[in-house]
């Protein structure tokens, strides 16, 4: 267990009022702890959130050793806040330490500081429909040293945003290009099953590429074969085709999103069959072709489900479900945000009460 000092702000700041969107705000404190090899973790802090002092020199700068998570704290509706599966979020931030030698961080750890966070600025959490505090907890190397080793020195912080909706779009369905040129990672052997820094910083170009020509995100292909797909935006992929509910199988370049694994544990639980597997563009653009596409979605943290109205493949536009959102989709973002945000019972423990 954790000693944490706790060091509170002078004055508290104001909340927001208007528009939350997503990630534009953050809340009084922040939680801190330091790492050297031999020594572990340390100074366990929560301190006003601001700015960190930083060598020029560290490793994160220069060579991206940073990974980080994301999941949200809700309030109920009796007024209490509740995590969704946070020790899950423990675990994979502990798979992406290891692919990028970071430390290996104790899962109650990990929801200690998470929760002693939240509940110090509790006050923080919004009550509106569809928002939510996002919870960012996140690892960087911090040797100071230019020489490309594994990390001696490392950060672990949590800082916390109240957010809404994380596309502009809400729940309504986004417009998705097919992305022929970049690729979010390199294969299998690469970092593309973890949650680091890099990955999301070789998407932005396809992504702002594809904003600019007025859609929302990119579907991404495979690496090596460029056939396969992959995840859309920073999400993972489902589609409904003729029936049949797939998902990408985790082939070791695809997040194994949370969110991903919930979905396909109600789709189970509600006699759906759900089936893990290579899906290649080809098989899409058959079944946007003779109509057997009935539903797309992408899951997160960040946009929990995000239907897809349309895919444009070489500037040709195929709709998707009429551009509403399906019977699927609809379904799991009910039962996931019921769940959330305690309006639906959770029969299978996925909640943890902050106190
Ligand atoms: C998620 O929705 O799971 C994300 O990771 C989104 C985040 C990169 C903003």
């Amino acid at each position: 267990m954790l000693d944490i000092k706790i060091t509170k702000i002078e004055k508290k700041k104001d909340k927001p009022t208007g528009p939350l969107g997503f990630g534009q705000y953050f809340t009084d404190h922040m939680f801190m702890m330091d790492y050297e090899v031999g020594k572990g973790w340390y100074n366990a802090r929560i301190i006003p959130y601001g700015p960190i002092p930083m060598s020029p020199a560290s490793s994160a700068l220069h060579y991206g050793a940073e990974i980080f998570e994301g999941m949200k704290a809700y309030h109920t509706k009796d007024g209490k806040i509740q995590l969704f599966r946070p020790y899950e979020n423990a675990k994979r931030m502990n798979s992406s330490a290891e692919r990028l030698c970071l430390p290996q961080l104790p899962e109650e750890d990990f929801v200690q500081a998470v929760t002693t966070l939240i509940s110090l600025d509790k006050d923080w959490v919004p009550t509106a429909e569809g928002t939510s505090l996002y919870v960012r907890p996140f690892m960087i190397g911090d040797d100071h040293t230019l020489g490309v080793h594994g990390v001696h020195h490392a950060i672990f912080m949590v800082i916390l945003s109240p957010v809404g909706s994380y596309y502009k779009e809400g729940l309504n369905p986004v417009s998705i290009v097919i992305e022929k040129d970049d690729v979010r990672v390199a294969g299998k052997g690469g970092t593309g099953y973890t949650k680091c820094g890099g990955n999301y910083a070789a998407s932005t170009r396809a992504g702002k590429k594809a904003e600019e020509k007025g859609y929302s995100q990119v579907l991404w292909l495979d690496a090596v074969e460029r056939k396969y797909i992959e995840e859309v935006g920073s999400m993972n992929v489902m589609f409904k085709i003729n029936g049949e509910i797939v998902t990408p199988a985790l082939v070791g370049s695809i997040l194994p999103g949370i969110t991903r694994k919930s979905c396909i544990q109600i789709l189970k639980d509600n006699g759906y069959q759900v089936n893990e597997r290579r899906i290649s563009v080809d098989e899409l653009m058959e079944a946007l072709e003779n109509g057997t596409l009935e539903e797309a979605w992408g899951t997160g943290t960040a946009a929990v489900i995000s239907p897809i109205g349309k895919f444009v493949v070489n500037d040709k536009e195929y709709i998707v479900n009429k551009q509403q959102i399906g019977k699927v989709s609809q379904m799991l973002y009910d039962e996931i945000t019921g769940i959330q945000s305690g309006k639906l019972k959770d029969t299978r423990d996925w909640t943890l009460e902050v106190k």
